[in-house]
């Protein structure tokens, strides 16, 4: 996949970069050349992170947290300050959910909403006028398989990862005539730690890491993947393996999907 040139020199903010996709995505795009922008809560992940990146001096270690995001104009401000431009915004953070709809209290689903959605879409609109003023820029979305249908013991956080869907496909409508691009990406199941952190009914961490997960795409595959779809402006990707069978199964032979897919483990 020659993506090497196209991200050389670009300013990429990514949100999660502090574990699993986000991290990888920094790793490669740092040695294709880019100037990062790495962001999540943990500050200390963050700074090893830049640490071991190529060129690290040219990135920009960034917090913050997406249920709580304060002041965004002046952290806006701050990237405009040093980089004078934005390119790609790649918004990857989020978090799962480990419970099932009857047992998720009220707070967990919002919680899980204001992360993976309303944070998501608030830095998005936060970049947007950026975007506009350059007259192009690319938001790269990372929803998931469950953001195609619901499963088990993911109600809420299928709920966010469709909500993406609707909401970035009437933007990607609505600014096209103003250079601007939105590629979705629907991860299956990537060997990441997303199970550890994953909610459960109450809001504690599941602590697990779920075989669906250790069974995974590598993390590295999926990002090569997630490159290529960014460098070739597709506006949507699948990534992942057998499983992406059933966003078929469903399109196809609904019938199907709900004889078989009901019957797979959760976990
Ligand atoms: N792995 C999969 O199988 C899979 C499948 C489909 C979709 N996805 C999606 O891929 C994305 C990345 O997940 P991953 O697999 O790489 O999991 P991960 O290793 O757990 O990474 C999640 C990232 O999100 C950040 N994050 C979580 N809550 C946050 C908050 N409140 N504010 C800011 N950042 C926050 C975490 O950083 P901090 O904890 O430092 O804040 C971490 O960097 C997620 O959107 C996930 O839904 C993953």
């Amino acid at each position: 996949m020659k993506y090497r040139d196209y991200f050389q020199n670009k300013v990429i903010w990514i949100t999660g970069a502090s574990s699993g996709i986000g991290e990888e995505l920094a790793i490669q795009l740092a040695r294709a050349g880019a100037k990062l922008i790495l962001s999540a809560r943990n500050e200390d992940k963050l700074n090893a992170l830049q640490d071991k990146l190529e060129n690290h001096n040219q990135h920009m270690v960034f917090p913050l947290d997406l249920a709580n995001l304060s002041n965004l104009g002046d952290k806006i401000s701050q990237i405009m300050e040093k980089y004078q431009r934005i390119d790609i915004l790649i918004n990857n953070g989020g978090v799962s959910q480990r419970a099932s709809a009857y047992e998720s209290s009220m707070e967990v689903n919002r919680q899980l909403m204001e992360v993976n959605f309303f944070g998501n879409i608030a830095l998005a609109k936060a970049v947007l006028p950026i975007f506009r003023k350059q007259r192009s820029g690319q938001f790269l979305i990372v929803s998931s398989i469950a953001g195609k249908f619901g499963f088990h013991l993911r109600s809420i956080y299928s709920a966010s990862k469709s909500a993406l869907v609707g909401y970035y496909e009437s933007l990607s409508m609505e600014e096209a005539p103003n250079g601007v691009h939105v590629t979705l990406v629907f991860p299956g199941k990537i060997n990441t730690p997303i199970s550890l952190s994953a909610l459960t009914a109450q809001g504690q961490a599941h602590g697990i890491m779920d075989h669906n997960q250790s069974a995974g795409m590598p993390v590295e595959q999926c990002v090569q993947f997630m490159l290529h779809a960014l460098h070739k402006k597709k506006r949507e990707v699948l990534i992942g393996r057998k499983e992406l069978i059933a966003v078929h199964l469903k399109r196809f032979f609904p019938k199907l999907f709900w004889k078989i897919i009901p019957k797979q483990p959760a976990t």
